[in-house]
């Protein structure tokens, strides 16, 4: 996972941060392999009816083959399943490949959250809201 974050991401989460995620009592994290391989992962973060993905990504070599669609499929069924009203998540405003994405499952922008992501990259995030 540390090395697809670090192939994906402007600011890859620290290895403390994804092993808290890994084990937080509060998340739910769904992994997607390909011949044994993780290939791209997504995490979520649930407080009672409502939940934020907080990272999702997909190994670059396997960018465009519809495996983000998959993974987003997945987390918003077991998101209804678990009654989860709305999910939210923050994307850099110059992602347009993931608010691409996320536009394509009818999340919305709500925000614009100025300055979110720190130095060495700093940059606005739009929040974005999907409600099931
Ligand atoms: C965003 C990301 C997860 C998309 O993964 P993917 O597996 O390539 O996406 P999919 O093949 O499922 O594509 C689904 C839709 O996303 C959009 N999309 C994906 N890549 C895109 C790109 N480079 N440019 C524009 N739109 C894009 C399209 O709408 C696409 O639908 P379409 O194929 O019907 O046109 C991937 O680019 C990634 O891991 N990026 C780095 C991490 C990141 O930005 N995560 C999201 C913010 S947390």
């Amino acid at each position: 996972m540390m090395e697809i974050e670090r192939k994906a991401f402007l600011d890859p989460w620290s290895i403390v941060f994804v092993k808290d995620a890994l084990s937080g009592a509060n998340f739910d994290n769904v992994g997607l392999f390909l011949n044994g391989k993780l290939i791209g992962y997504a995490v979520m973060s649930v407080v009672i009816d409502e939940a934020d993905i907080t990272t999702l990504a997909i190994d670059p070599a396997f960018h465009r083959q519809g495996y983000a669609s998959l993974l987003l499929e997945h987390m918003l069924e077991h998101a209804k399943k678990h009654k989860i009203a709305k999910l939210f998540l923050e994307v850099r405003v110059s992602n347009a490949a993931g608010m691409a994405l996320y536009k394509k499952f009818g999340f919305e922008v709500i925000h614009i959250r100025k300055n979110y992501y720190p130095e060495p990259h700093p940059e606005d995030a739009y929040v974005m809201q999907l409600n099931l």
